[in-house]
């Protein structure tokens, strides 16, 4: 209400200087000594003899987000809800890629390497990602990484429910400041928790599901494909990203041969 009515004042200051100078009014005799709240609040500057009102731009609202996002981090960074992770991680592993990001592709929770390093998906399991969003036709520009939770669970043991559950309202905050317009959730933990069914992956994958609102799409955590031998679970994860590319309405690439 104030700031309506504050944009209402400088419109009828302008109007009014306006007519002035239609009128012939060259300068506007201005006195320092009086109150000038309104007009400093606005951004308005004077020499002390016109007084020329700078209207100040409009907050970009990627930039409030961008701010928001980086209190969110740093609120993750001081986080100690779950003692046994606070007390045995490196450091916490907020998130990487740009607001408004064409994907948002969700794991379960750092490894030692992201723990290391402060960033999601740089070990091993990362690289496969990374070879899977090329080939989707994405680079790592287009896409945003983050976690169900922000530590390392020791020796990479999976994450508790209390875990998960500590780290939801992180989760959806983050979520909602990416704004990513399509989902992928990672591994059987990011599958269950984002559509909401405690079904085994095998049972989750292949739907087209949502979650607040966005399309999302579950396949196997790459650490998964990597370990299986057979390749099954490789040509199970291109499946999933087929059904995210035509989801999108984008073209599915040719596979490399
Ligand atoms: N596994 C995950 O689920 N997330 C990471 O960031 C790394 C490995």
């Amino acid at each position: 209400m104030e700031q309506a009515g504050s944009i209402d004042l400088v419109q009828q200051l302008r109007a009014h200087l306006e007519s002035l100078q239609a009128a012939g009014v060259l300068f506007v005799p201005f006195d320092a000594s009086a109150p000038l709240q309104v007009a400093t609040n606005l951004g308005a500057q004077t020499n002390g003899a016109i007084a020329e009102v700078v209207e100040t731009p409009p907050e970009d609202p990627i930039e409030v987000r961008q701010r928001e996002l980086a209190v969110l981090r740093e609120e993750v960074a001081k986080c100690d809800k779950c003692s046994e992770l606070f007390s045995t991680r490196t450091q916490t592993v907020f998130g990487s890629g740009p607001l408004d990001a064409e994907v948002g592709f969700v794991g379960e929770a750092p490894g030692s390497a992201e723990d290391a390093q402060g960033e999601p998906f740089v070990g091993k399991g990362g690289q496969l990602l990374g070879r899977i969003i090329a080939a989707c036709g994405f680079t790592r520009d287009h896409v945003y990484l983050f976690n169900i939770i922000k530590c390392r669970p020791p020796a990479n043991r999976a994450p508790s429910m209390t875990e998960c559950g500590n780290c939801r309202d992180f989760f959806r905050r983050q979520f909602e400041l990416v704004k990513p317009k399509f989902l992928v959730a990672l591994g059987s933990t990011a599958s269950r928790l984002l559509t909401g069914q405690n079904q085994p992956l095998a049972k989750l994958r292949g739907k087209v599901y949502e979650y607040r609102g966005v399309p999302l799409v579950c396949t196997h955590h790459p650490d998964e494909i990597e370990k299986d031998a057979s390749g099954a679970r490789k040509r199970e994860a291109w499946e999933d990203m087929k059904l995210l590319l035509r989801t999108m309405g984008r073209e599915v690439p040719a596979p490399k041969s």
